[in-house]
C-alpha cells in the first residue's frame, strides 16, 4: 500500500503532462527506468507510429553507457522500430493509418546532397540517428524504447501484410547493416559461396540471406558450441572453429565472399586469405583496429570493403526480400522491464539472436 500511495502520484502527473512514455538511461551507469517526455505533433509530412516492439542493437548498449563521449540523457535508446500507423501528415502519400511501418537507425538527412539523391542516405553527413541526434529543429532525437514515435515518411518503411512485427523490427539495423553489402557485391549469385564471421545478431541474418541468395553458406566462429545451431537452426552448410589450423588450411582460397560481422579485435589475414582470386570481404562490425598485409590483398586481387546500415531504398528493399522469402531473424520476445538483464546479456553474447522489447505490453 504504502509503495503505490508513494509511486502513482508522481508518475499519474508525469503521464499527465507528457504524452510518450519511455525507458531512458540517466547517466553513464547505462541503467533504464521509466521516464517520460514529449514527441512533436505530425507535420506536413510526418508518420506517426504507435510503436508495437523494438529491438535491441549494440548501439543501445554503446551510447546508453556513454561508450562514444557523446551521450546526452536521459537517453532514450533503441533504433530497430516497429508499429502501427496512427496519423499522417496532409502531404504524405505512402502510409496510412493501419499500416505497419518500420524505422531504423535515422530518421532525417538534408535531402540534398549528392548520397541523399543517391538514395544513400546513410551517408549523407548531415543525416540524423534515432536517438541521441540532434534533429533540424534543435531537438535531441528519441528512439524506440518508447510507445510512440514521429518521423518524416522518407525515413520509415512499409511492412508487408502477414510479416510478424517482432521479427520485423531487427531488420531495421541488423537485417539491413548486413544486407547491403551483400548486394552492393553481389553476393546474390546461386552456386557462389560464403563465409560468415560472428553468429550474433548481424551473422545470423548473414547467413540467412546466404541460404536466400542459394549460397554455400560457411560459418566461422571461435567457439565449436554454436556448431549445432549454425547448421540444424540456421541452416549453413558448413562450420569451421577458426581457431583450427586445419580447418581454415583446408578452406584456404575457396570462399567468393566472406560478411565480416565481429566486433571484437581479431587478425585478418587467415581470413582474408579464405577468399578465391578477387573475392571480397565486407566489413560490417567495429574492431579497434585492421591490420593486413598487403601481400595478402594484392596476390588475391582482393577486396577488404566496409559498410554501414543502407539506405532508405535498399532498407524497402531488404524488408520486401524478407517478407518474399519467408525470411525471420531469430528473437528472443521480453518486456521493458526485463532491458536491465538483457543489455548485460547482450554485453556478455548471451542471446539467441536479438532481444525485442514488446512495447505495446510493457506500457499498458
Ligand atoms: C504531445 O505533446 C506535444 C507538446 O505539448 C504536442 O505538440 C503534441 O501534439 C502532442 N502529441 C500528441 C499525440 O498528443
Ligand atoms: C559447401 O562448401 C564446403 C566447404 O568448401 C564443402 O565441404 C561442401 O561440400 C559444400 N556443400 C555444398 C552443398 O556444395
Ligand atoms: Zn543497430
Ligand atoms: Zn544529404
Amino acid at each position: 500500500m504504502l509503495f503505490f500511495a508513494v509511486l502513482l502520484p508522481g508518475m499519474a502527473a508525469e503521464s499527465e503532462s507528457c504524452n510518450c512514455s519511455a525507458w531512458a538511461a540517466n547517466d553513464p551507469s547505462g541503467v533504464l527506468s521509466p521516464h517520460s517526455f514529449n514527441r512533436r505533433a505530425v507535420r506536413h509530412d510526418d508518420v506517426s507510429l504507435r510503436i508495437t516492439h523494438c529491438g535491441v542493437c549494440y548501439a543501445d548498449v554503446q551510447w546508453t553507457r556513454n561508450l562514444h563521449h557523446d551521450s546526452v540523457y536521459p537517453l532514450v535508446p533503441g533504433h530497430e522500430i516497429a508499429g502501427v500507423v496512427t496519423e499522417v501528415g496532409s502531404d504524405v502519400k505512402g502510409f496510412k493509418p493501419g499500416d505497419h511501418v518500420a524505422v531504423g537507425t535515422y530518421i532525417n538527412s538534408c535531402r540534398d546532397c549528392d548520397n541523399c539523391n543517391n538514395l544513400l542516405e546513410n551517408h549523407c553527413s548531415n543525416f540524423v540517428f534515432t536517438f541521441n541526434g540532434v534533429d533540424t529543429d534543435g531537438t535531441v532525437t528519441k528512439g524506440g524504447y518508447s510507445t510512440h514515435i514521429v518521423v518524416h515518411e522518407r525515413y520509415c518503411y512499409k511492412i508487408p501484410d502477414g510479416y510478424p512485427l517482432d521479427k520485423a523490427a531487427p531488420l531495421a539495423c541488423a537485417g539491413i547493416t548486413v544486407y547491403t553489402p551483400m548486394i552492393r557485391h553481389n553476393m546474390n549469385q546461386p552456386g557462389k559461396s560464403l563465409g560468415v564471421i560472428g553468429l550474433g545478431g548481424l551473422g545470423h541474418m548473414a547467413v540467412k540471406f546466404g541460404k536466400a541468395f542459394g549460397l554455400n553458406v560457411t560459418v566461422l566462429s571461435t567457439s565449436e558450441s554454436k556448431r549445432d545451431e549454425a547448421i540444424n537452426l540456421l541452416g549453413a552448410d558448413n562450420f569451421v572453429v577458426s581457431s583450427d589450423k586445419n580447418q581454415m588450411e583446408f578452406l584456404k582460397n575457396s570462399l567468393d565472399f566472406i560478411v565480416d560481422t565481429a566486433s571484437g579485435d581479431h587478425p585478418f589475414d587467415p581470413y582474408l586469405a579464405l577468399l578465391k582470386v578477387r573475392g571480397t570481404m565486407a566489413l560490417v562490425g567495429f574492431p579497434g583496429e585492421i591490420r593486413v598485409h598487403p601481400a595478402t590483398l594484392n596476390l588475391g586481387a582482393r577486396t577488404l570493403s566496409g559498410s554501414v546500415v543502407g539506405g532508405t531504398k535498399d532498407t524497402q528493399e531488404m524488408i520486401n526480400f524478407c517478407a518474399a522469402n519467408r525470411i525471420y531473424p531469430n528473437v528472443e520476445v521480453i518486456k521493458i522491464d526485463y532491458i536491465n538483464e538483457a543489455l548485460e546479456r547482450l554485453v556478455n553474447r548471451d542471446v539467441k539472436y536479438r532481444f525485442v522489447i514488446d512495447i505495446e505490453s510493457s506500457f499498458k
